[in-house]
Parts: C-alpha cells; sequence; structure tokens
C-alpha cells in the first residue's frame, strides 16, 4: 500500500510539504542565495524555548521532534550542526503562574525545567545542549547584548503609561493584565493578541485592560522604561526578510509587520522576576529580550563542555564546536519555532542580532499547532494526551515522532487523535516499512544466514540514489515532512518489488535471481535505515544492530545507504506493534473519562479566584504557555437582544463556490469566486490553513451579501463567508436552495 493511499484525510498534503520550504516548487531560488546543505561552516540548529511553567502533552512536541529531525538529517549530510534549546524562565508567563500556586518563580520554574530536561531525551529529542534563562552564562550574555545596544545607540529613555493595579499598588506587565487587542478587537492577555491577529502588543496598547490579580480595572502610572529603537531597523529587516530562508509563513507573515510602521520596542518591565538592565536594578528585560539570546548561551554552553568535539557524530578527532564562528562570524542559524512567534523571530530577533553585530538567522521554520481530535489541546481542561502518560501506556517515541512529522507539511496545522495514530501505525509502520524489513531479513537469514553474494542491481541502486538526492533536497528545502516520509516511501517500493519478483519461488528454479532480489531487499532495509534515522532514531538503531552493523547508525553519513550490508546476521525481530482495536477504543475512553472528570471538578469550583487561568491552549510545541489557539468552550450568548428588523439588515444567501485560491504571501486567505445566483462574487476569507483549498469549488456555503467591500492582502473582499468555530467549519444547507436563495 502506498502511503498516499492512508494519508490523513488531508487531502492534498502532499503538495503540503513542498509549501513548507523557501526552495520548494513555489519558492524557486533567489538571486543571492546561500550555501547548500552541507556548508563548510558550522551550523546551529535552535528550538523555541518552552516557558516553564505547565506540563507537556504531545501536541508541543512538535516542533521539537522537528527541530530534532531537521538537525539529525543535517548531520547526516555532513553538516556540522550544533542542536540546542532551552528554558524560558522569566516574564510574567512564569510570574503569574508561580503566584497562583503560591511559591516563588524560581522555585516554580526549576521544577518544569526539570522536568523538561528529563522529559525531551524519552522522546530522543537529544539536545547538545539544554540550558535555561537563568544561567551564568545567559545572564552575562544577555547584559553584554543589551550593554552594546545602549552603546551603539540603539536605546533610549521613556516616560510610558503603564498599566496599574490600585488595589495592589504595583504595575500590571504583559500578562498580568487581559482585555482587547487594538488592532482586532479580539481578546488579549497582556503582550500578545494569542486568540486573534497574533500581534505582540506593547506596554499601554491594550484597550479595557483589566487585573488578573485583582479582576479591577486598571488604572494606568507613569514610568520610564527603555526602547529599543526597532524603527531604524525597518530597511535592514525589508533585506533581510527577502533573504531568509524557512518556511512559507515565517518568510512571509512578518513582511506586513516590518513594512507597516515598525515601532520602537519597549524592552524593560515592572516586575521582579527577570534579568536587570545593566546598572538599573530596578528595571527588568522584557522576557523577550533574553529568551533568544538563550539560543546564543546555550551554544556556548555546548561548545565549553566535553561533548562539542564531536559535533558531526563521525569524527571523534574534531575541534570543538566554535559557537563565536557560527553566531558572529559566518555560521547557519536555522530557529525551529511554534507559527505563534514568528514575529519575535523575523522581526525583533535578527534586529537585535543586526545591532550587536552577530550573524543573522538563515532560516525560520515554523510549525503549526497540533489539534486533539479536531479541537485545540486543553491543559486546563485535562483534554490532553500528556507525554508521560503516552510512554506510560507503552508507546515507543518513534511512533509518536513519524506521525507528527509525516502526517502533514511543518507549518500546517495537524491533528493527533488515537484513531488515527493507530491508523497510521498499523498502515505505514507495521504494514509498510515493519513488513518490508521483517520479511527481507528472515528471507535473506533463513536463506543466506545474511546478505547473498550478488551484485546490486543498477535498478535499485538509482532507486536508492533517488531517494537520496530527495532526502538531501528536502534538508535543502527545510521540508521536515519529506525528511519523515522518506523511510516509509522507500520501503513501499520494497515491498512492491519483493511481492513482484517473490523470490521465495526463485529459490530452487532459479537461485541467482532469488540471491539478487534479496541483495537487492538487503540494501534496501540498510537504506530505509539510514534514511529513517533522523525521523525514528530508535527504530534505526535497532535496525542497524539487527543488519548486523556495529557502531551507531546515527554516526553513518547518509551515502552509507549504499554501502554493502554485512554478510551475516541474525534472524530478525518485528519493529512495530499492531494497535488493535480494542485498545483504541480504551485510550479514547480513558482520554474522555479525564475530561468529563475536569469537567466536573471545574463546575463544582465555584470560588473562580483560584481557578486554572490557562482556558486556552495552542499545541504548537510550546508548553501552556504559547496559546494561540482558543479552546472553543462555548461563549455567553450576546445579553443585547436585537429585533427582527435588526436581523433582515443581513442580507444572507446560498452561494456556490466556483474557484478557490489561495493568496500569494498570506498563510491564511484564500480567494474565492463564489456564484450567488445573480452574479459572481470574490470573497477573500481566512480559511487556508483549515480546509483543503482545491476541494472547495463546488461547496455550498452562506454568505453575507450586504458586507462593506474591504481589501485583505491587495485583494477585494465583497461579501463574507460564514463559518464556525476555531476550525472556520463552513455553514452550508442540506436541501436544494440554489445559490441566491436567501437564509431567513
Ligand atoms: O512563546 C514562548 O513559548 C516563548 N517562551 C518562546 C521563546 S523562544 C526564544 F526566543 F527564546
Ligand atoms: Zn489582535
Amino acid at each position: 500500500m502506498t502511503i498516499d493511499d492512508t494519508d490523513d484525510g488531508d487531502p492534498g498534503t502532499d503538495e503540503y510539504s513542498d509549501h513548507d520550504g523557501h526552495n520548494g516548487d513555489h519558492g524557486g531560488h533567489e538571486a543571492n542565495e546561500r550555501a547548500r546543505f552541507p556548508t563548510e561552516t558550522p551550523a546551529v540548529v535552535t528550538c523555541g524555548l518552552p516557558y516553564a511553567n505547565g506540563d507537556l502533552h504531545v501536541g508541543h512536541l512538535r516542533t521539537y521532534i522537528g527541530g530534532d529531525t531537521f538537525a539529525r538529517a543535517l548531520r547526516k549530510l555532513g553538516q556540522s550542526v550544533a542542536f540546542v534549546s532551552g528554558s524560558d524562565m522569566h516574564g510574567t508567563p512564569i510570574a503569574v503562574n508561580a503566584w497562583r500556586e503560591g511559591v516563588s518563580p524560581e522555585e516554580f520554574a526549576l521544577r518544569h525545567h526539570e522536568r523538561y530536561q528529563e522529559t525531551f531525551p524519552r522522546f530522543d529529542v537529544a539536545f547538545d545542549n539544554y540550558g535555561h534563562t537563568r544561567t551564568e552564562t545567559n545572564v552575562e550574555l544577555t547584559q553584554e547584548f543589551v550593554r552594546t545596544l545602549d552603546e551603539e545607540g540603539y536605546v533610549y529613555d521613556e516616560a510610558i503609561e503603564v498599566a496599574w493595579d490600585p488595589e495592589e499598588g504595583q504595575a500590571l506587565p504583559d500578562r498580568y493584565v487581559e482585555g482587547t487587542c487594538p488592532y482586532c478587537g479580539a481578546h488579549a492577555r497582556g503582550d500578545e493578541c494569542d486568540e486573534g491577529c497574533g500581534r505582540h502588543l506593547e506596554p499601554g496598547e491594550i484597550e479595557a485592560p483589566t487585573s488578573v490579580i485583582t479582576g479591577n480595572p486598571a488604572e494606568y502610572r507613569t514610568r520610564n522604561h527603555k526602547f529599543f529603537r526597532l524603527s531604524e531597523f525597518q530597511e535592514y529587516l525589508g533585506e533581510f526578510i527577502d533573504r531568509l530562508e524557512g518556511t512559507d509563513n515565517a518568510r512571509n507573515q512578518p513582511r506586513e509587520w516590518i513594512e507597516g510602521e515598525l515601532k520602537d520596542w519597549c524592552i524593560t518591565r515592572d516586575l521582579d522576576w527577570g534579568i536587570s538592565y545593566p546598572g538599573e536594578e530596578e528595571l527588568i528585560l522584557y522576557v523577550w529580550v533574553d529568551a533568544p539570546i538563550e539560543y546564543v548561551a546555550s551554544t556556548k554552553e555546548y561548545a565549553e563542555s566535553a561533548d562539542s568535539a564531536d559535533s558531526t557524530g563521525a569524527d571523534a578527532d574534531a575541534e570543538p564546536f566554535d559557537w563565536e564562528r557560527a553566531w558572529q562570524a559566518e555560521g547557519e542559524l536555522v530557529h525551529v519555532i511554534g507559527r505563534d512567534i514568528i514575529q519575535h523571530h523575523a522581526v525583533f530577533w535578527p534586529a537585535m542580532l543586526r545591532g550587536v553585530g552577530y550573524n543573522e538567522p538563515r532560516a525560520v521554520l515554523a510549525s503549526g499547532f497540533v489539534n486533539l481530535d479536531g479541537r485545540a489541546f486543553s491543559t486546563s481542561r485535562n483534554r490532553a494526551v500528556w507525554t508521560d502518560d503516552y510512554l506510560e501506556e507503552g508507546f515507543d517515541a518513534d511512533l509518536y515522532r513519524y506521525y507528527v512529522i509525516s502526517g502533514a507539511g511543518f507549518q500546517q496545522d495537524t491533528d493527533f487523535s488515537w484513531d488515527r495514530f493507530a491508523e497510521r501505525v498499523n498502515s505505514e509502520l507495521v504494514g509498510t516499512l515493519g513488513n518490508f524489513v521483517y520479511r527481507s531479513l528472515l528471507f535473506a537469514h533463513r536463506t543466506y544466514e545474511g546478505t547473498p553474494e550478488a551484485e546490486l542491481s543498477a535498478d535499485v541502486r538509482e532507486r536508492i540514489e533517488r531517494a537520496i538526492e530527495e532526502f538531501e533536497e528536502s534538508v535543502n528545502d527545510y521540508s521536515v515532512r519529506a525528511i519523515g516520509r522518506a523511510p516509509v516511501e522507500l520501503a513501499g517500493f520494497g515491498n512492491e518489488y519483493i511481492q513482484q519478483a517473490e523470490p521465495w519461488k526463485l529459490v530452487d528454479e532459479e537461485p541467482e535471481r532469488a540471491a539478487q532480489v534479496i541483495r537487492d531487499c538487503v540494501q534496501l532495509v540498510k537504506a530505509v535505515c539510514v534514511l529513517g534515522a533522523p525521523v525514528m532514531p530508535g527504530m534505526a538503531e535497532t535496525l542497524w544492530t539487527q543488519l548486523g552493523e556495529s557502531g551507531s547508525v546515527h554516526d553513518v553519513p547518509l551515502d552509507a545507504a549504499l554501502d554493502a550490508p554485512p554478510e551475516t546476521f541474525d534472524a530478525p525481530t518485528e519493529l512495530f506493534e499492531r494497535i488493535e482495536d480494542d485498545r483504541v477504543t480504551e485510550l479514547n475512553e480513558q482520554l474522555q473519562a479525564r475530561i468529563e472528570e475536569a469537567a466536573a471538578e471545574e463546575e463544582t469550583d465555584t470560588t473562580g479566584a483560584g481557578s486554572d487561568p490557562e482556558s486556552t491552549e495552542s499545541g504548537d510545541g510550546e508548553p501552556a504557555e504559547a496559546e494561540a489557539v482558543a479552546d472553543p468552550g462555548l461563549e455567553p450568548i450576546a445579553s443585547d437582544r436585537i429585533g427582527f428588523e435588526e436581523f433582515q439588515d443581513l442580507d444572507l444567501r446560498v452561494g456556490r463556490v466556483e474557484r478557490a485560491q489561495g493568496i500569494e504571501g498570506s498563510d491564511e486567505l484564500v480567494r474565492l469566486e463564489v456564484d450567488i445566483g445573480v452574479e459572481t462574487r470574490q470573497i477573500v476569507a481566512g480559511i487556508k490553513q483549515l480546509h483543503d483549498v482545491d476541494s472547495l469549488p463546488g461547496s455550498k456555503v452562506v454568505i453575507v451579501a450586504n458586507m462593506e467591500r474591504a481589501e485583505l492582502f491587495g485583494v477585494e473582499s465583497n461579501g463574507m463567508v460564514l463559518a464556525a468555530g476555531e476550525e472556520a467549519d463552513l455553514l452550508t444547507t442540506h436541501g436544494n436552495a440554489l445559490p441566491g436563495t436567501t437564509v431567513r
């Protein structure tokens, strides 16, 4: 069975992987293109720092598994790589949650940091260094960065109005306030519009702020703060974004911010948790200053550790990793993040790096969120598959790694469900990869005690060479999904090959031909093992041993896929186990019971004040705090009643989508041509990531026909398509209503 047959109902996902990367079919090559990987220069792959403030669920892991897979794939190409991250210990995400728990921010953050440190390796996310933002290295580097920015004239003082809680007598920075986003009107928390347009909000910008401590409307007080002259970097950032590689969302979304009014950035807060502004003890740096600097600090710590001498894994005598060269002279900086923090990595961070004379990021890979059964994960409602639970159920890390990496393009949102998980494990890993490997090695062992003596056939050699080339292309295209699919695609070829050749029928009649086929199959198994090492490190290591190879598959380069396999090996064991239907039922029931229990607890908790503040979640790979997808928990019914006449002001019509096309440069928007009987309307809808655009034509929809015209991304929208909830479930009719029919 081919992979496409078993894909996740996410039609067109084959194309998605191409959309991920800069050099995919769409992006083309830029004039000032960088050298292809592997480069002579060192690379640093970083993963967005998780706030140390909550338990990890499997949705959070997407970014980290993506970063790990990409870093391992780079190493397979022979690239020298440092793969680093750390916990984000500062800022109000920690301070507010620690306050709610009644413990110090230090104790609170360290506890979570230690948990993350244990969890990542259990999913084979093998950081070369996993630090945190309070280490001496980071504190020193942060102060050095800020001192340099100051000396270079990029920082100035300004008195601003900040939110203030009069009852508590304290300032209310960032997440200490909630209110309304001034840009899109959505409910917003502190410094980010996490349920609406996703913008960073400067102090004082949030409208109708209320204190999260007392629930009272916030007042304002004048305070002195430090500002970074971001506006001076406008021209530079405009050029930088043209050079930036990575996923399309990270390369395109920032244009709007960069080309618009680029406001200077307030880099200090009235808070007693964080790193002080150098020389001004009472001013604390905004968490988004010291967090990305930890990427540098973590690389430095790695370079100074004993491990770094062997950064490619291939050469034990190699020099220690040169962190200064990588960051300050000629390095390939690749940031892997969740899609909610693109602005920080493609605007603020490159400007800071430029300000201190460091290298600029080469690529930003921004992952989509993971939903659970079509809805956002919710830690507060226990609607999550926790990392511990997943492992305690006895599932191997490789299964989830493969599932989350290969199911959808990296920048697309994706879904986890136990049903889909079992389906894909059973068909792609058990049915395709496991089946091919096991039947080939078993036959080889029983008949020849290992690899038969025969030359590799030209066809199979070519097929493996093609797989290697495609793998190299995928790395250079930043197509994490294609890297993940490579081993199963090759195993699919192998299965068809062995099935057609039927070597078991040839052993007696045509022994040479039989030996040739099995020789080919063992080579294919070895290639599957090498290509599969980045996405399924555990499986690959086991298979390497089964093949009778010595050392580690993680130390061999990609070309080892074509090296002759050992002459002898033992009988293999099966790599994967089927997940039976009753197991899936049981897992679903457990999840449901947990959700219901949490809902019941929430209902009996009438105090409100002490309840968990986290009512919304993202599954973006960032623990608890990076919550950009609102949980669709029902909104209260509007209290203002309207009359029938007011309702009649809305001209709602049935429409039929004639054409649908993603708007270039926009991550969300689709241009629709909708037949509404009397005419065909052009309507722009923000549904790109939530629907398969190609399958929209023919769908019946309901539109607001007398909506004011608007222009989105330079495209006129003449009407509005109605949709429900976070998933933009399109409203339709279920009878024969023709286009143009009025909806009442
Ligand atoms: O949004 C977040 O979860 C932040 N803790 C990410 C920081 S990434 C970086 F820049 F350090
Ligand atoms: Zn907004």
